[in-house]
């Protein structure tokens, strides 16, 4: 493929609902990067299923956030938006991959670990194949850089060692591609255990601000958020609690950490708590209200949605047809 911009390609699960962790981390700063480059991004719902879902769910879920993704200001007409399962090229390429992903390899991944002891009822080959997906996902548009969290970047990795492999084998066929790590500020911990990531597969509810929680939801979630026996705003050993709390309302409200502990000198909890509730209403409405909207207009998702199925499906085949002909595949069908 012949570039005359730099591609970006990044993929987030609908294997739940989308918290306040998971759009600092990672959605909020994907719009932005359309000034960068050609930005594909998908819903990944064949990742999705390597734990069981429920079907009715994993329908809506997806469609939700296909329509947070455009509300998060990711522009259709510049980026590719889709839906995994709409091209299936990725399915096709990751059974390819597989065949060039060693056992010992994706056994070495903490993820793949960490969920088939969470699922030890579950442990599926798609969970521990999953690694080859995404590096089908990535690799299928000649990918240079990939915006993912830290939990993600082994499997990045992996993909420059898979694609540096099948290069080695049959000639260059993949751009190998960087993880593009995002900026400190980012990882967003528990409300009800500061020392764990917010995660929207928590039990407990009041552990995660959803970007779909309403205005009361969300004042109501950061008054009972864990802190510590003291009093200040200020960060410390310790301390994750409020720490969390100052991160949250340092990236809601534009400012930097420090800035925080200085305009809450001498102020306690309560009104921090307060302020940070209501920085976060204030950030999340806009993508709130515009994703109800969307998902109001099933027609304006549908049309969009293939829209970028077809956008993308153009882009996977030339990848696809060249590594089919490098491993021998016969015959020529388009
Ligand atoms: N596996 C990623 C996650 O769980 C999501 C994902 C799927 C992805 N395909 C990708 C991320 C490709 C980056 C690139 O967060």
């Amino acid at each position: 493929m012949i570039k005359d911009q730099k591609v970006i390609f990044s993929g987030i699960q609908p294997s739940g609902r989308i918290t306040l962790g998971n759009y600092l981390g990672a959605v909020k700063n994907w719009a932005p990067l359309q000034e960068e480059g050609l930005c594909l991004y998908c819903v990944a719902d064949l990742h999705a299923i390597t734990v069981r879902q429920n079907p009715a769910e994993l329908r809506q879920r997806s469609l939700t956030l296909y329509a947070q993704l455009l509300a998060s200001g990711i522009d259709p007409e510049k980026s590719i938006l889709f839906i995994q399962s709409h091209v299936a090229e990725h399915a096709e390429l990751a059974w390819i991959l597989n065949c060039y992903t060693m056992f010992g390899e994706l056994s070495r991944m903490t993820q793949f670990k960490d969920k088939s002891a969470k699922n030890a009822d579950n442990i599926n080959c798609g969970l521990f194949a999953y690694p080859a997906l995404m590096a089908a996902d990535i690799l299928l548009y000649q990918t240079d850089l990939v915006p993912v969290g830290v939990d993600q970047k082994q499997h990045v990795e992996l993909t420059r060692d898979i694609a540096g492999r099948f290069n080695g084998l049959y000639s260059e066929t993949f751009t190998v591609p960087e993880p593009l790590m995002q900026k400190s500020g980012a990882k967003i911990m528990s409300l009800s255990d500061p020392t764990k990531k917010m995660s929207k597969s928590d039990p407990n509810p009041k552990s995660y601000v959803l970007l779909m929680d309403s205005p009361d939801e969300i004042m109501r979630k950061f008054k009972s958020a864990v802190t510590d026996s003291e009093s200040t705003v200020r960060r410390g050993e310790g301390r994750d609690g409020i720490g969390n709390l100052i991160t949250i309302y340092s990236v809601a409200a534009g400012k930097t950490p420090e800035e925080v502990e200085a305009e809450f000198e001498g102020r306690g909890y309560g009104d921090f708590k307060k302020a940070v509730g209501e920085a976060t209403v204030e950030l999340l409405r806009p993508v709130r209200e515009r994703t109800e909207e969307l998902l109001k207009n099933k027609d304006y998702l549908e049309e969009s949605y293939k829209a970028g199925a077809e956008k993308a499906a153009r882009l996977a085949v030339r990848t696809l047809d060249k590594v089919k002909r490098k491993v021998g595949f016969a015959g020529k069908i388009r």
